[in-house]
């Protein structure tokens, strides 16, 4: 069988983050600007070819696929991606798994947990409506918690992700994490990445979550946990609310040693690092005269070019994000 994928680092890659859609439903003001421009719908891969990419990643080793956006749920076919991936866990496939901004999921849940769906990440940066309005510029908390309802009932596991924010949910990040854990639900906190222009400068912002880290520990007794998920996150256990909490910290404390993962934009765009423009374009491999043995090829030039780690730093006041792409591209 073909090699698995093995970067020059020696790093194993296994997990696959695979965008379907650049779209949303919200305009979260660190994420994106009201006026957002999408990707032409006519150079997004059509769902075949999504299902014949991620075969051909999982040929290729890959165990783990949490598909994202944009927002994936607002892709009118993605629940056909999902059952066709699905029926791969268990002959290749050891997670298939999505990450959401919640809106919609009441919709989608059962068809989520039916077609072998276990866990899922919803993205929740407060639980006051007003702070969520003027955050994501869209008025759907109320939505969005119904969608988190409908995931415990169908028997989804939850990871929440937090991103901090100075000034918008800081204040509110002990109640968030406690609620989570009191509804049964991970928690992660984030911290904000330079990844495209805004309407903002994000070190306004701009949380280091060391310092929310040594607030809450204060507050709650706190002990590692060898909770792995092939994420990023490290986690802790906290004794009071008996939950875990994970700490994603790209800017604070670099965990690219441990990189275990690539992800594709909706047009089939490889993306080696989420801190870099390294890519292979997996489209024109997918569109080509002999697509399996180009896709394969294409993999290993992605393996070539995936870098040691990224170099994000918080930008300057008025200076231009490090990346010019937006986190909706590749979905984190
Ligand atoms: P699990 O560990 O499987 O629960 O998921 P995850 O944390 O890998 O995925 P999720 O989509 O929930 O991502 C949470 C945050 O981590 C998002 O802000 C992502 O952008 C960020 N993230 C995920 N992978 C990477 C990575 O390789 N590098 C960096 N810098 N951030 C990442
Ligand atoms: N920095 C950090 N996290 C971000 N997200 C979106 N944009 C950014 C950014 N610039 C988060 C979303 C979601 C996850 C997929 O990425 O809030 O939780
Ligand atoms: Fe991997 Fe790049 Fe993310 Fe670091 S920033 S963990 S190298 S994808």
């Amino acid at each position: 069988s073909p090699a698995p994928l093995v970067d020059q680092f020696q790093r194993r890659i296994s997990y696959l983050r695979l965008s379907v859609t650049d779209r949303c439903d919200l305009r979260c003001s660190y994420c994106m600007p009201e006026r957002m421009t999408f990707l032409p719908r006519k150079d997004v891969l059509s769902l075949e070819e999504l299902h014949d990419l991620a075969l051909g990643f999982i040929a290729r080793g890959i165990t783990k696929i949490r598909l994202t956006g944009g927002e994936p749920l607002v892709r009118r076919d993605m629940i056909e991606l999902v059952r066709a991936l699905g029926r791969k866990i268990g002959d290749g496939l050891e997670e298939l798994t999505l990450t959401t901004n919640g809106t919609r999921l009441a919709e989608f849940a059962e068809d989520l947990f039916a077609a072998g769906m276990r866990r899922i990440n919803v993205s929740l940066d407060t639980l006051d409506r007003e702070t969520f309005t003027r955050l994501s510029r869209r008025d759907s908390l109320p939505q969005v918690l119904e969608g988190l309802a409908a995931a415990k009932a169908a028997g989804l596991k939850v990871k929440l992700n937090t991103v901090a924010l100075k000034g918008v949910n800081e204040q509110e990040i002990p109640d968030i994490v406690a609620w989570a854990h009191g509804q049964g639900f991970d928690a992660t906190l984030i911290e904000v990445m330079p990844l495209g222009e805004v309407e903002e400068d994000r070190i306004d912002h701009y949380l280091p979550l060391v310092a929310v880290q040594e607030d809450l520990a204060r507050r709650w007794t706190m002990t590692p946990s060898d909770h792995r998920t092939g994420g990023p996150a490290r986690y802790w256990d906290v004794a009071e609310t008996g939950g875990r909490l994970g700490l994603i910290t790209p800017l604070t404390n670099n965990f690219c040693e441990g990189c275990n993962r690539i992800r594709v934009t909706a047009t089939g765009q490889l993306y080696a690092c989420l801190g870099g423009n390294e890519r292979v374009d997996l489209r024109a491999a997918l569109r080509s005269e002999d697509p399996e043995v180009q896709l394969s090829e294409a993999l290993d030039t992605a393996m070539r070019i995936k870098p040691e780690r990224h170099h994000f730093a918080i930008d300057k006041p008025g200076a231009a994000p490090a990346l010019a792409r937006h986190m909706s591209m590749t979905g984190g």
